[in-house]
């Protein structure tokens, strides 16, 4: 990919603008998945509750939500609150309808912005929980959009990264302008953005077309220290091929 960071946003922006607001569209046509994905998505963040200073259950961020699938079938079930941060706002408006009424009750905000623009308040989230959306941002927005979540984990949170992962070198696909990281340089943006990755797990019984996947369980490192007001300096393109 070589085009301009503005045309790499907008390019996705576009491409999620033409996607249906169903567990199809979100999941590329591969709807069926959903329900062994948030599975394991349980089964991990079960561990993570079961570890030594185990995250709370009081408030998670579902960042790059869609139409709120996975606040659905797994966050909101655990969490007191919930927020769904995605840039799409028709996704957003489908999810009030798709998640109903009672669990919307639970949902603190619906914010309708990218994540390379979010900022949330300090303290406030014990679990942020990205999945399929991280191939839309910059090696540089990646490391200032995670700098933003550690600043706004409580003590003990923990993010959870849930994405596709290449077998060998960084894929660019031009249609809906995202890549896809091979896992060592995904490892690579933790650590520059001062995550240590405490636990890891491979998503099993998907279809063998597809990526493998894996979550990821990141803390801060002790000690860091984070100035979030800074702009993501050498924001350049993901990649150059
Ligand atoms: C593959 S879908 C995954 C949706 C949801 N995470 C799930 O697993 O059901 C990717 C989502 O990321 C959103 N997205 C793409 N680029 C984004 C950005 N820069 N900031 C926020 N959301 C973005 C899209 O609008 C879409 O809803």
């Amino acid at each position: 990919m070589n085009k301009p960071i503005h045309k790499f946003y907008s390019d996705a922006e576009e491409y999620w603008s033409k996607i249906p607001p169903t567990i199809d569209g979100m999941l590329g046509g591969f709807g069926h998945i959903s329900q062994v994905d948030v599975q394991t998505s349980k089964i991990f963040l079960q561990q993570l509750f079961k570890s030594k200073d185990p995250p709370g259950r009081t408030y998670a961020a579902d960042c790059g939500a869609g139409i709120g699938r996975i606040s659905k079938h797994l966050l909101l079930n655990i969490f007191d609150k919930v927020d769904l941060i995605e840039q799409n706002e028709i996704f957003l408006d489908r999810a009030r309808d798709y998640l109903g009424p009672k669990l919307i009750s639970k949902v603190g905000s619906f914010v309708p912005v990218a994540l390379q623009n979010f900022k949330a308040e300090s303290n406030k989230y014990d679990i942020i929980w990205i999945q399929w959306v991280l191939g839309h941002l910059t090696d540089a927005h990646c490391i200032q959009f995670f700098h933003n979540c550690i600043n706004s984990l409580k003590p003990n949170g923990m993010i959870v990264v849930k994405e596709n992962i290449t077998s060998g070198q960084l894929e660019v696909d031009e249609k809906d302008s995202s890549v896809t990281r091979p896992i060592h340089e995904l490892k690579c943006l933790f650590k520059e953005s001062g995550l240590d990755c405490y636990r890891q797990m491979k998503q099993s019984s998907f279809p063998k077309e597809l990526y493998n996947v894996y979550m990821f369980a990141l803390k801060p490192k002790s000690n860091l220290e984070i100035n979030t007001d800074l702009p993501a300096t050498n924001v350049n393109l993901v990649a150059v091929s």
